[in-house]
């Protein structure tokens, strides 16, 4: 009794390796894999005979297919996904079949790469010979980079075991796998049904002399892992937590340690890693690889958000707003040029236009020709525009940022891999920056201080555009150029297109910081009033203004807030008469390391007033010490 350890379990350690088997049914791809299960002993203790006899019962003959049946049969029952995971084993090493219920199911989980093959079987029924089905299956292996491919030519046994017709197949299947730029590593004459050359040889067919199914597998090199590649981690989330700014995410290729500099993309900014923090063990850990899910810290908050992706800053990505994909059409609606479509990579998510249908590929006489569309099913060579640029790699350099899929409303209509990119004029790439005749420093001695932007944000009613106003009072009299930007005013005029979304938002203090910018370098003190939420709007206006920005929380209770309520505006959000109100409807992130803090729930007007005197004596105007002493 008890569990008995064979010698090959020992091994069975390493990832399991996971391959495709391609094949339409009837050429036998479900005997096939029901027999190697069986043959391979990777079947659990009595399966077969209670198959057997449950046919028994029925007088119905058993088949090996029924194998794969009951196996999806319990999976289905116990999850409903699209793609079935099978596993067996050789004594070499651990497998598992990736498979899907259906076609489409299959096409759409192989291009969009939730299943991702090392190798694949194709399945040929020898009398029947290479189908279309064939040539697609083919295809497709090649389409999304299956490296590795054999071939198993099934039902030997229904054409007595004849070497010629064996032959016949071989030469068209080679000349098919040769037109596509396939090689396959074996080609077998198979029974799946006696289990002849599966993974015992067949005695039947002596002149046949080369390697049985598993064998042949058994051969395939293991393709370099993920963890070998750059690194590559597109960002999920952003969270806050223990006051510090996790980045979470998915480490999709590539090693990572603390210590390292990290860049973000589009933005090209680096920052170095403070810390990982996994969610799957609880004490921290230095490297963090491919396949781990985790959340870092960095040393600079940089503008970081969902869709970005992290990489090393000496192996980084391609960047391009035009993209050649090879595409496979999954919508019954054919795809036409000029449509929109969102494109999602990784987890990014671009407004993409089909700018032009290059070439329609078919896939059965491999014909290339022009076409003014893409069927359902249909493969074609695509360019997608992008306004802005896009963060991706080539799918045959990192499939994991090489691959992509179109969506349509919230429809998956397409998958696609990435084969080239490049940068097309668009109005705003023939701009060439002008030097300024008159430069800061000058500006900064003509003034007797620096241009700065005092970047207030704190919830509505925490008193920032009364203390802004008073400060500008004091700074004005004391003949300083200073001027005030306010949420309020500035949302009737410049952004009065917009709203209160979170993407609104972010845009508002897009446009507040780029106003800024330009005040402050004009060598202006600026006060900015702004609710400015959550850390990416502040991150985002603080790497648009430099060094010139100085972050200050006025912060006050949310209860003492909504008590004042000057404008009435919390009692509206309570009754539900505002949707989005920061605080009650929206989030709201408190700065984590602001310069200055100034609670105005704890301090009067005066006292709050004379903090922000005091800072910016020391902070902005001191600067005037340093930088033109020598002119007094
Ligand atoms: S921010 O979030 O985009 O920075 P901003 O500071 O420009 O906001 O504008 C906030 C001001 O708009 C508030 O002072 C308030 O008067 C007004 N307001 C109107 N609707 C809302 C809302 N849903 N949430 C917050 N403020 C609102």
């Amino acid at each position: 009794m008890g569990t008995e350890i064979k010698a090959t379990d020992i091994k069975i350690k390493e990832r399991a390796f996971p391959i495709v088997i391609v094949g339409h049914i009837d050429h036998g791809k479900s005997t096939l894999i029901g027999r190697m299960l069986h043959d391979t002993g990777s079947l659990p203790n009595g399966k077969v005979e209670e198959l057997q006899s449950s046919c028994d019962r029925r007088s119905a003959p058993f088949e090996w297919s029924f194998v794969l049946d009951s196996l999806q049969l319990e999976r289905d029952q116990a999850i409903t996904v699209d793609s079935t995971q099978i596993w067996f084993h050789t004594e070499t090493r651990r497998y598992v079949i990736i498979d899907a219920p259906g076609h489409r199911e299959f096409l759409r989980n192989m291009v969009t790469g939730a299943a991702n093959a090392n190798a694949g079987v194709i399945v040929i029924d020898a009398e029947q010979g290479v189908s279309e089905q064939t040539r697609r299956h083919a295809y497709l292996l090649h389409l999304i980079g299956i490296p590795q491919v054999i071939v198993a030519i099934n039902k030997m046994d229904l054409v007595d075991y004849s070497e010629d017709r064996f032959k016949e197949v071989e030469a068209e299947m080679t000349a098919y796998l040769k037109e596509i730029g396939l090689d396959a590593q074996a080609m077998i004459p198979v029974s799946a049904a006696n289990g002849e050359n599966l993974s015992r040889k067949s005695y039947k067919m002596p002149w046949y002399t080369g390697l049985t199914v598993t064998d042949a597998l058994d051969a395939f090199p293991r393709v370099a892992a993920p963890v070998e590649r750059p690194f590559r981690m597109p960002v999920q989330d952003i969270y806050r937590y223990d006051g510090r700014r996790l980045i979470a995410g998915r480490v999709e290729s590539g090693q990572l340690e603390v210590g390292s500099d990290l860049t973000v993309w589009p933005t090209g900014r680096t920052a170095k890693v403070l810390s990982f923090e996994s969610w799957a063990t609880p004490k921290e850990k230095a490297t963090i690889s491919a396949g781990e899910s985790v959340a870092l810290t960095l040393s600079d908050e940089l503008f970081v958000e969902r869709g970005h992706i992290l990489t090393l800053p000496t192996a980084g990505p391609r960047t391009a707003n035009t993209l050649s994909v090879r595409l496979f059409w999954l919508s019954k609606t054919p795809l036409q040029r000029g449509e929109s479509l969102t494109l999602k990579l990784a987890t990014a998510e671009y407004d993409v236009v089909v700018e032009s249908i290059d070439t329609v590929i078919d896939v059965d006489d491999l014909s290339r020709g022009r076409g003014h569309e893409v069927i359902q099913n249909g493969v074609a060579e695509i360019t997608l525009r992008c306004r802005s640029n896009i963060t991706y790699d080539l799918f045959y350099d990192l499939p994991a940022l090489g691959r992509a899929v179109l969506i349509d409303g919230y429809q998956v209509v397409g998958g696609c891999i990435i084969e080239g990119g490049a940068d097309v004029e668009t109005a705003s790439r023939n701009l060439t920056a002008v030097p300024q005749s008159v430069s800061s420093d000058e500006r900064q001695v003509a003034n007797g201080y620096p241009g700065a932007v005092l970047w207030m944000s704190g919830l509505s009613g925490a008193g920032k555009s009364t203390l802004a106003m008073a400060l500008q009072r004091e700074l004005f009299n004391r003949n300083i150029y200073v001027y005030t930007l306010d949420g309020d005013n500035v949302r009737n005029g410049l952004n009065r297109d917009l709203g209160f979304s979170e993407e609104e938002r972010d845009e508002n203090i897009r446009r507040v910081a780029e106003v800024a910018k330009l005040f402050a370098d004009a060598g202006m003190i600026v006060i900015s009033a702004f609710i400015a939420p959550t850390n990416a709007a502040r991150a985002q206006a603080r790497e648009i203004i430099g060094d010139r920005f100085h972050e200050v929380h006025i912060s006050a209770d949310m209860n003492v807030c909504e008590s004042r309520d000057v404008k009435g505006l919390y009692a509206k959000a309570r009754r539900g008469e505002i949707e989005d109100f920061t605080g009650i409807s929206s989030p709201w992130e408190p700065p984590e390391n602001p310069d200055l803090e100034v609670n105005t729930g704890e301090l009067s007007l005066d006292d709050s007033l004379g903090k922000m005197v005091r800072y910016i004596e020391q902070r902005v105007l001191q600067a005037k010490d340093k930088a033109i002493s020598s002119n007094h």
